[in-house]
């Protein structure tokens, strides 16, 4: 439905805003659940008691009924026969996505809770605020599992023997691209420490410590990497953090890292990259999932979403040629194998 439909749908102005504060106050309600692990309990349990979560966490039942009991006016939760509730029909159906609960609002509270400030110069993005890096990283996890079977499918099915990830989050990918391949080896590169400390523990919880190794350090310059980071690398895994160099780095310095990409891998490595695409036609913006939104707060994180033809352009330049390109079940993300077409190797084992 287009913005234009939905206005006259609605019946006045006065609906108009009253659907919108409805909107928010539905999604703060649904972020608290899943921020609680109250989402993540209804769904493992199959029921949630207002009075033993309040003697739990040691407060009066009447600071947890009201939540629950919005969601099940909102179509969320709905009593069972005991006086506990339970996750509705509808409920269970949003489960799978609550991830983008943390992606698309929670992760970047910090920065709309200052928008006008934002606007008008008062605060800048990345100097005085920044999105919650740990919120955004544990929302991609809870949505991985809708990527992860194609990306290391990808991975495996070039039999990379080394595998680098870029800005590599919680390490879950990587893990279990470990656990399918019992003779890979991987290292994961954050900027961020909390992201590394997740991506330790994932790497410690999976019993991998022989074999993967997580990194603190920018990955826009791989070259600056230590040498037994980037040895033997084959293959290099870039999840969502291109469009991030593209803002802050701009077009030329994003073909420059993935020409460095090009030549670590050498000619028989691989580039596995999965990216959002963004929206070429303006008229379309609506009939996509979150695009309006999701560039909405790209553009005050200091992040820039490119169309796909754009990153195989991008791709092309940097001395690589696009293999495959694999539909991801997430909105609007592809993922894309490209091999260098000829590169000088940078890998220290094939100097
Ligand atoms: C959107 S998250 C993606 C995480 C992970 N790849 C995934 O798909 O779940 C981007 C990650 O890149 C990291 N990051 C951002 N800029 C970086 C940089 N210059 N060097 C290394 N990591 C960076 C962030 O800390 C964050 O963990």
């Amino acid at each position: 439905m287009t913005l234009e439909m939905e206005r006259h749908n609605v019946l006045s102005g006065e609906d108009d805003i009253f659907s919108l504060a409805k909107a928010y106050y539905t999604t703060k309600a649904m972020l608290a659940m899943w921020r609680l692990g109250l989402f993540d309990r209804a769904e493992r349990e199959g029921e949630l008691d207002s009075a033993a979560i309040a003697a739990e966490w040691g407060v009066h039942e009447e600071l947890v009924r009201p939540l629950f009991n919005y969601l099940i006016v909102r179509g969320f939760l709905e009593y069972t026969t005991r006086g506990t509730v339970r996750l509705t029909q509808r409920g269970h159906d949003a489960y799978p996505y609550r991830g983008y609960l943390s992606t698309m609002v929670g992760a970047y509270e910090p920065v709309f809770d200052q928008l006008e400030a934002i606007v008008t110069g008062a605060v800048t993005y990345g100097t005085d605020l920044t999105r919650s890096h740990e919120e955004m990283v544990r929302g991609l996890t809870a949505l991985e599992d809708k990527m992860m079977g194609t990306v290391t499918k990808a991975v495996l099915d070039i039999n990379a023997r080394k595998v680098l990830d870029l800005g590599c989050g919680s390490a879950r990918m990587l893990a279990r691209m470990c656990e399918l391949d019992p003779t890979l080896r991987a290292v994961g590169v954050d900027r961020d420490p909390t992201s590394c400390a997740v991506a330790r523990e994932t790497v410690e919880v999976c019993g991998l410590s022989d074999r993967m190794s997580i990194i603190t350090g920018d990955a826009f310059d791989i070259t600056m990497l230590p040498v037994d980071v980037l040895s033997g690398v084959d293959t290099v895994t870039v999840m969502f953090l291109l469009h991030e160099v593209l803002r802050q780095r701009g077009r030329e310095g994003t073909v420059r890292l993935l020409g460095e990409i090009a030549a670590l891998v050498g000619p028989r490595g691989r580039l596995v990259m999965v990216e959002v695409s963004g929206t070429i036609k303006h008229e379309y913006r609506e009939k996509q999932l979150f695009v309006p939104e999701y560039e909405l707060l790209h553009e005050y994180t200091n992040q820039r979403l490119a169309a796909r033809p754009e990153w195989e352009a991008m791709v092309s330049e940097a001395g690589m040629a696009v293999v495959d390109v694999l539909p991801v079940d997430m909105c609007q993300s592809f993922c894309m194998v490209a091999a260098p077409i000829s590169a000088e190797p940078i890998n220290p084992d094939e100097q």
